[in-house]
């Protein structure tokens, strides 16, 4: 559904994107992490056609990157919020709707059928201003599913949401996997993309430095993960066996923990960070 090749992007001297090349399949959700600066956004907004490579190719559903096909196969909902604030929710997808020449009967229905979808059919007639954060991420949502797109592209959007509301959006986007739509989106949250993706990329400045399911990624390090403190600071180490970790753990004298390997272990191994977010 989505072919990348070469991908490279430079703002004057900086490489925000350098050579990056992967597929992603009709039907996947795939997430695409990184600490900050690391080059997602900036990826997403070449896909989207919001900003020009500087070389590379970008293919998505059979579309050359640069026809106007492509905008009618992308949703897309960015990083920051880019409502018309003065308008009502209702407004804000009717406007959508006509800039994709959607007839006007379809864009009522869908609107209407969209803002129930999103949870937000009682407040269509509010303006956007007097939203919470997280209902303007919904409505954001509805939006760039409007049009019936075949990819969706969504950067960081359960930033800022409550618990709650973010294990909604992801019973939301299960349910757009389940109906066939492609998903690339973006997180700090690594347990989001463990739980939400099928595989995942790690960019770190501009570079693909991992690509893989998360089962995998974890594996590749050891299922297992011993952690320790130590005065400088706690301490990891990965065991591929249960029994050997629990050995190396009885040694120890500080407070130490073992337990099964997860993605955010190895998103800090590959890129030496912790989390942010
Ligand atoms: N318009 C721009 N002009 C100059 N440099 C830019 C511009 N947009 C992005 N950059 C630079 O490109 C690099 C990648 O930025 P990008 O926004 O893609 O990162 P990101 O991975 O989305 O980070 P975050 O997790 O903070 O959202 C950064 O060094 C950033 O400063
Ligand atoms: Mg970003």
């Amino acid at each position: 559904m989505i072919h990348i090749e070469g991908l490279i992007k430079k703002f004057g001297d900086r490489t925000a994107v350098d050579h990056l090349s992967l597929d992603i399949a009709k039907g996947e959700v795939f997430g695409l992490l990184g600490p900050n600066g690391a080059g997602k956004t900036t990826t997403i907004r070449m896909l989207t056609m919001l900003t020009q490579p500087t070389a590379g190719t970008i293919m998505i559903d059979g579309c050359d990157h640069g026809e106007q096909c492509i905008k009618a196969v992308i949703g897309v909902v960015p990083q920051h919020f880019n409502l018309d604030i003065e308008l009502t929710a209702w407004e804000n997808l009717e406007l959508h709707g006509r800039l994709h020449h959607m007839p006007t009967e379809e864009r009522r229905q869908r609107i209407a059928e969209l803002l129930e979808y999103v949870e937000l059919s009682d407040r269509g007639t509010e303006m956007v201003q007097k939203f919470s954060g997280g209902m303007k991420r919904r409505l954001m949502i509805a939006r760039a599913l409007l049009h019936r797109p075949k990819v969706l592209f969504l950067d960081e959007p359960t930033v800022g949401l409550d618990p709650q509301v973010r294990r909604r959006l992801w019973e939301l986007i299960r349910h757009l996997k389940d109906e066939g739509l492609t998903v690339l989106l973006t997180t700090h949250y690594i347990e989001e993309a463990e739980s939400l993706c099928q595989r995942v990329a790690i960019l770190e400045k501009g570079k693909l430095i991992a690509l893989d399911t998360p089962a995998a990624l974890c594996q590749r390090l050891g299922a297992y993960v011993v952690e320790w403190d130590e005065p400088e600071g706690s301490k990891t180490r990965f065991f591929t066996d249960r029994a050997i970790a629990s050995e190396f753990a009885a040694t120890l004298t500080t407070t130490t923990t073992l337990r099964q390997t997860n993605l955010e272990d190895a998103f800090v191994e590959l890129t030496g960070r912790k989390v942010t977010g």
